[in-house]
């Protein structure tokens, strides 16, 4: 695998990670933080879901999926039987963009080895990806997410990646919950 960062040698285990994620200073993001947002949950999980970044209150938090997003994806997580502590949750970003706007592809690039390593480390055996950035930095792919869900991928070949939507996004488009729903239905399928 590629180094986490040029900063950090070698295959960091979680207490480097971690420092190494709470010290950053890659990219402009690093000036607006509060904090940084590094992870959350069981180290071990077979389910890992990945986010795009922190927003307000994941960054006064230092903790991902707070605010109203975390709530809707808190319930979906209850409806499978699981919680924030059996699986674990990380973001694209671990720096919260100013305003809340799209992480920049630059500000994604500085970032992704973290994501990349916390992946390894949990080798777990499903990621659900939620929304456009977390698909297409998994996948390196440009497609959107409309195409990309409803079916099981591989992350680097290897781990079953199944696509959804963002819980964000799901609130505002209520209509799309089903479709998350059989999202979630395919994974629990590849974990069997
Ligand atoms: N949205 C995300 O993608 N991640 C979070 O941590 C919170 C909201």
């Amino acid at each position: 695998s590629r180094p986490v960062s040029p900063e950090v040698s070698g295959a960091p285990g979680w207490a480097e990670l971690e420092s190494a994620v709470a010290g950053c200073t890659r990219c402009a993001l690093a000036e607006g933080r509060t904090q940084t947002v590094f992870g959350v949950g069981n180290r071990k999980a077979a389910w890992m879901i990945v986010g795009e970044g922190p927003g307000a209150e994941e960054d006064r938090r230092g903790e991902p999926f707070v605010g109203r997003a975390g709530q809707l994806l808190d319930n979906m997580l209850a409806a499978l039987g699981l919680n924030r502590e059996t699986v674990y949750i990380a973001n694209v970003v671990k720096c919260r963009p100013p305003g809340n706007r799209d992480p920049k592809p630059e500000e994604v690039a500085a970032c992704a080895g973290y994501l990349e390593r916390q992946i390894e480390l949990v080798a777990p055996r499903l990621i659900l990806a939620l929304g456009r950035f977390a698909a297409q930095t998994l996948l390196q792919t440009d497609v959107p997410v409309g195409q990309l869900r409803g079916r099981a991928h591989r992350y680097a070949g290897r781990i079953p990646l199944v696509i959804t939507y963002h819980p964000a996004y799901l609130l505002r488009s209520p209509e799309q919950k089903a479709r998350a729903w059989d999202d979630l239905r395919l994974a629990r399928t590849q974990t069997l």
